[in-house]
């Protein structure tokens, strides 16, 4: 990748770290900034562009780094500052952009400015946080809840108020409404700016504002028995308020006096919720995360109308951006299926838009059980047995077969998928068609090939099991076949012209094979064809 490029982020592949679970090197069983430093070579050779770190900030730990007590250091579990320096230098030597992860919405019941707010009524800092009264003949403001179960709010018996927080008790939201509390933030991205970080993934970033008013949310018609218990209602004034976009302009206008660095957002709405955040004008978030692949029902149908409504709704000039997985979804490998897991990268390699990957993903990871004295995720704790825990995405990346995978020399933080032995980096470099090959040929693929990095995506077919696009820029074109089912499918449409060749097959063998007009592909398999020359 062109490093002077403006646009580098539309260009680059983006991996996500969950830094305690790459590389531990300190032998406390959690991974660390030395760790990442060591890995650096790996994610250079497998093709990433940039890296996204989720917190490395002082925190203690309720939410595993999301609940921050100091926004501008490093944790000591991760490092120092010294290492982050040291990373950060490592990372742009070896070309590779760095995104921090910025949690603006929340901080730790444990940060200076919440001990203070909540020390008094009358502190000048008790208007950071979001304090209400209770209702008239007491109890909660009004009926939201936190995410991670039961009320959002908790009484402060010292000054007989309750505070809002969307998640937990120790996470109390900050008021986004308070001219302060914007700048002390914008002055935390100025901190990491200056340092040099590439850009941030900003967490939760539709919750910024709330209702002016407190309003209770409405009853959520289609609330699924099973699901956790803040799903009942909807998140029609906690979330999503109009006022939100002006804040992430002003978040933008801070990453611009920088150059060429990038804002994400990480956003769960609907579509056309969704494209509001890239702004007036494009100068909101360059990429509001597009989580549809998170969840989709993995049929050719529901994957095809998913890239149609999102490709129909983009805003002029908007560039699109795919995920297949991330730290607090099931692994992509157990959401579809082992086999199709390799369809899932051909898929996310070859979308239109800048592609974020999922550590472990690239060597097929799957959600690993954890028993229930093992759960760390406090989700899981509060909303036990109905399948949110997300420990099982969290788990030590899988380097090679010896004790703890290469990970550590001590018993990890998670415990290790029971299948490390077979599935790690060092067996699966050395299998010419791992899925970890497959991944890096992929990438290697869509640098090279114009169509996959920067052309138009045309829907061809999806019938059956059978997914078919073409990707096509400045004359040339490929077409990209994938077969969702486990049975064979023959492609005989137009698309495969006699002479066609294939680039690529998700089982790495069958590159160069000319096509007579027809398509043979193996259950889960895809392909990605050059048309006769
Ligand atoms: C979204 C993060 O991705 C998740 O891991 C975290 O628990 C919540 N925000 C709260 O910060």
């Amino acid at each position: 990748m062109d490093q002077s490029d403006e646009n580098w982020w539309r260009h680059g592949i983006f991996y996500q770290i969950y830094p305690r679970s790459l590389q531990d090197t300190n032998d406390d069983g959690v991974g660390d900034l030395a760790g990442i430093i060591q890995r650096l070579p790996y994610l250079k050779d497998l093709g990433a562009d940039a890296i996204w770190l989720s917190p490395i900030y002082p925190s203690p730990m309720a939410d595993f780094g999301y609940d921050i007590s100091d926004y501008t250091a490093i944790d000591p579990l991760f490092g120092t500052m010294a290492d982050f320096d040291a990373l950060l230098a490592a990372a742009h030597d070896n070309g590779l952009k760095l995104i921090l992860d910025l949690v603006p919405n929340h901080t730790s019941e444990q940060h200076p400015w919440f001990l203070e707010s909540r020390s008094s009524r009358d502190n000048p800092r008790r208007d950071w946080y979001i304090w209400r009264d209770p209702r008239p003949g007491g109890g909660e403001p009004n009926n939201w809840l936190s995410e991670f179960g039961g009320s959002a709010w908790s009484y402060d018996e010292a000054t007989g108020q309750y505070y809002y927080h969307a998640f937990l008790a120790q996470q109390p939201d900050l008021n986004w409404r308070n001219r302060e509390v914007r700048e002390a933030i914008y002055d935390v991205m100025r901190f990491w700016l200056a340092k040099g970080v590439d850009g941030f993934r900003v967490d939760v970033i539709w919750h910024l504002i709330k209702d002016a008013e407190f309003r209770d949310n409405p009853p959520n018609p289609y609330h699924v028995a099973g699901r956790p218990s803040h799903e009942t209602i909807l998140t029609r004034y906690s979330t999503d308020q109009p006022e939100v976009h002006e804040v992430i302009a002003e978040m933008r206008r801070v990453t611009d006096a920088f150059g060429a660095r990038v804002l994400i957002g990480e956003i769960y709405l609907p579509l056309h919720r969704l494209m509001a955040y890239y702004g007036n004008d494009l100068k909101g978030a360059q990429m509001p995360f597009n989580f549809a692949l998170l969840s989709t029902l993995w049929s050719a149908r529901s994957v095809e109308k998913i890239i149609e409504d999102y490709e129909k709704a983009l805003p002029q000039g908007a560039w699109p951006n795919w995920v297949l997985g991330n730290h607090d979804r099931p692994r992509v490998a157990s959401r579809v299926g082992r086999e199709q897991a390799r369809v899932a990268a051909m898929l996310l390699l070859t979308l239109r838009g800048t592609p974020t990957l999922y550590y472990g993903d690239e060597i097929g990871m799957h959600q690993v059980a954890i028993a229930p004295e093992a759960v760390r995720d406090p989700f899981e704790k509060n909303v036990p047995g109905i399948g949110v825990g997300r420990d099982g995405c969290r788990t030590p990346m899988q380097w090679d077969s010896t004790r703890y995978a290469g990970f550590s020399s001590v018993p990890p933080w998670l415990p290790l998928a029971d299948d490390f032995m077979r599935e790690n980096v060092v067996n699966l470099q050395s299998d010419e068609t791992s899925i970890l090959n497959l991944y890096k040929a992929l990438i290697r693929l869509r640098k090279e090939c114009k169509p996959l990095a920067i052309g138009s995506y045309v829907p061809i077919a999806a019938e059956g099991d059978l997914l078919l696009y073409r990707r096509e820029a400045q004359g040339q074109s490929v077409v990209v076949a994938l077969n969702l089912g486990a049975e064979p499918v023959a492609v005989t449409a137009g698309a495969i012209g006699s002479g066609s060749e294939i680039l690529l097959s998700t089982f790495l063998d069958r590159k160069g094979e000319k096509l007579e007009g027809t398509l043979d592909l193996r259950g889960n398999e895809g392909a990605i064809i050059a048309p006769p020359h």
